[in-house]
């Protein structure tokens, strides 16, 4: 019988379906115990992670028998996918099932640190009563700078344009916009830093991403705007983030990712309670519904690849 190893967090109700068809092992912890997951995998066809196990070129060695690797989610810089492809392994993410949660962080966060609501609450909740003295604005009419326009790119600049926000998009990798991006304007990265209010990033980590917007990137930008990142950690240098918001380079910033996760305390010692942003877990792709839909679709994939 085909065997399947699961290595993190899975919606139940998916998972039963699994367990109908083949033999699963279900561990939403094991991505810790790296001893016991090298040990154990060279028993299984499948394997399936979110971002936390690390399926390198060790562990796929080890996996001998590896034929299929479910990402419930959709980044794949865990995953050694050169070798995958090198071992003729199927990597399936999840593209698209958690995009509206992303977008919905997106457009929330926006609108949370233009109307400047972290300052607001940090100054209410000390007994100040800041109602003048921090202005605020609309997310109306303002500009949103898009960088990587891919499935989760497109589906925030769909929402963005519901709420009356004008968009640019650079993606070095797209030459043409479809009908339903049509108020999308592609633009170069220069065009984004110069006229953006809010700039937000939906591209993979690569060597070409890492650390793309660093110290030149912050002094290029002209509207102070709000910077967003649910991509991945490295893309933004967050030395240089903290930085650029300590000068007045950028008015604000939402993170749901970090160079390190969980977040190291060298950097949210930096952070403190009057700064305008935000910073979450690595969740904004996580919701209950994103969840069920994350699980059974990577379930789906698993049931359809091994028949
Ligand atoms: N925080 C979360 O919970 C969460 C959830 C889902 C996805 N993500 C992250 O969001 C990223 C985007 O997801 P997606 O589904 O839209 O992926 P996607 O593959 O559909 O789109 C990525 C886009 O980035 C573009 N791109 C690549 N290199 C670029 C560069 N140098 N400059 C500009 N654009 C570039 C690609 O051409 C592509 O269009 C994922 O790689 C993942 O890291 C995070």
């Amino acid at each position: 019988m085909i065997k399947i190893l699961i290595t993190e967090f899975i919606n139940q109700n998916s998972l039963n379906n699994l367990n109908n068809k083949f033999e699963v092992k279900y561990n939403e912890k094991l991505w810790e115990n790296i001893d016991e997951l090298n040990h154990i995998i060279v028993d299984y066809d499948g394997l399936i992670v979110r971002n936390k196990t690390q399926v390198n070129l060790n562990l796929l060695k080890k996996g001998s028998n590896l034929k299929f690797i479910g990402r419930l989610g959709v980044g794949l810089d865990n995953i050694d996918t050169k070798y995958c492809k090198l071992k003729n392994i199927h990597v399936q993410p999840a593209s698209g099932m958690n995009a509206d949660s992303v977008a919905e962080y997106v457009v929330s966060s926006s609108m949370s640190l233009i109307k400047k609501i972290p300052v607001f609450h940090n100054g209410t909740t000390k007994g100040e009563w800041p109602r003048t003295t921090i202005k605020s604005a609309e997310i109306k009419k303002k500009c949103l700078g898009i960088i990587g326009f891919g499935t989760i790119g497109k589906k925030v600049a769909e929402y963005a344009l519901k709420n009356g926000l004008k968009v640019l998009a650079y993606d070095p990798y797209l030459s043409v916009l479809n009908d339903k991006e049509i108020n999308t304007k592609f633009s170069n990265l220069n065009e984004i830093y110069e006229q953006s209010d809010i700039i937000s990033l939906h591209l993979p980590l690569t060597e070409e991403t890492k650390n793309l917007i660093n110290k030149l990137s912050f002094s290029q930008m002209k509207k102070k705007p709000i910077i967003i990142n649910t991509s991945r950690g490295s893309i933004v240098n967050e030395i240089d983030l903290i930085n650029a918001y300590n000068k007045n380079l950028i008015s604000g910033f939402a993170l749901d990712v970090f160079e390190t996760e969980p977040i190291k305390s060298e950097l949210y010692k930096k952070i403190n309670p009057e700064m305008n942003c935000i910073l979450t877990p690595h969740i904004s792709g996580v919701t209950t519904e994103s969840n069920i839909r994350v699980s059974d679709f990577i379930v789906k994939k698993t049931i359809e690849y091994f028949n």
